[in-house]
This record gives C-alpha cells, structure tokens and sequence, in this order.
C-alpha cells in the first residue's frame, strides 16, 4: 500500500462515517476496504431497534465488496471518534477472508492509533482451511 493509498483508505472511511445509522449508540464507525486490485469499498454501521440486528461498518463493507466480487482484501481502515477496535464478530467475519489483512485504526480526524494485522487481532482463529 501506497502512502497514498493509505490516505485515501482513511479518508474514504472519514466519508463513509458520515453515514453512519446510529441514533440508539451515537457512535458512527466508518470502514474502508482496500482491494488487492486497488479499489476501495466503503461501509458504516447500520443499528435497528432490534439491537441485536445491527451490522457493523466493517461487515457492511466486506459484504458490499463480496456482492461486487471482490474477495481478496489488504487493508481496512476502520475510523471511529476514539479509534475504537473491530468487535469480535468482524474480526471473524474477515478472517475468511484475509487473516493478513492490515488493520489501521484512525479517530474521527483521520489520525493513526493503531495498525495491526488481522491475525494478531484473533489469534489462531478458525477459518476456511479449519475445516476438514
Ligand atoms: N460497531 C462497528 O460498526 N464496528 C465495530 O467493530 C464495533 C462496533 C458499531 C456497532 C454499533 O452500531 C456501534 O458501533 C456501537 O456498538
């Protein structure tokens, strides 16, 4: 990834955030996914009044990027007020598809807390090649 790319990453998901559907949390997470191909998908978190069926931003996008056909992932950047860190369902729900794949986490104005790789994030986690 470019330092480019990154910027662009980062501020994709500044954008994203923007439209975040959130009114029983108040906190907008923006995702942004870059494409091994170089293409960025974006996605932000969208609650309901059923809490339990809220979609995480990172989700949104991942699944966004699959209905487009894009599987092969190398970089997230997931923008949050704090920096906050991708819950345990979509650590998962990405490890299928990329365990490499480069975590950045920025706060709302786009600065760096964090860059991880996924598979530091779940450790021995279990995906495709788990299964007999
Ligand atoms: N959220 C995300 O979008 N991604 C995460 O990884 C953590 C949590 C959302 C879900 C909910 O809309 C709000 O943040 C508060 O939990």
């Amino acid at each position: 990834m470019t330092p480019q790319q990154l910027n662009q990453l980062i501020a994709a998901a500044q954008a994203v955030r923007e439209k975040a559907y959130c009114p029983y949390s108040h906190y907008p997470v923006g995702a942004a996914l870059l494409t091994k191909s170089g293409d960025i998908i974006d996605g932000c978190n969208v609650e309901n009044a059923a809490f339990g069926d809220t979609i995480c931003a990172e989700r949104t996008a991942a699944v966004k990027a699959v209905s487009q056909g894009q599987k092969d992932f190398e970089a997230i950047a997931v923008v949050t007020e704090n920096g906050g860190s991708p819950c345990g369902s979509c650590r998962q729900f990405l490890y299928e598809f990329a365990p490499d794949l480069l975590v950045i986490l920025a706060n709302g104005a786009g600065e760096i807390q964090m860059q991880v790789v996924l598979s530091e994030l779940l450790p021995q986690g279990f995906g495709p090649s788990s299964l007999p």
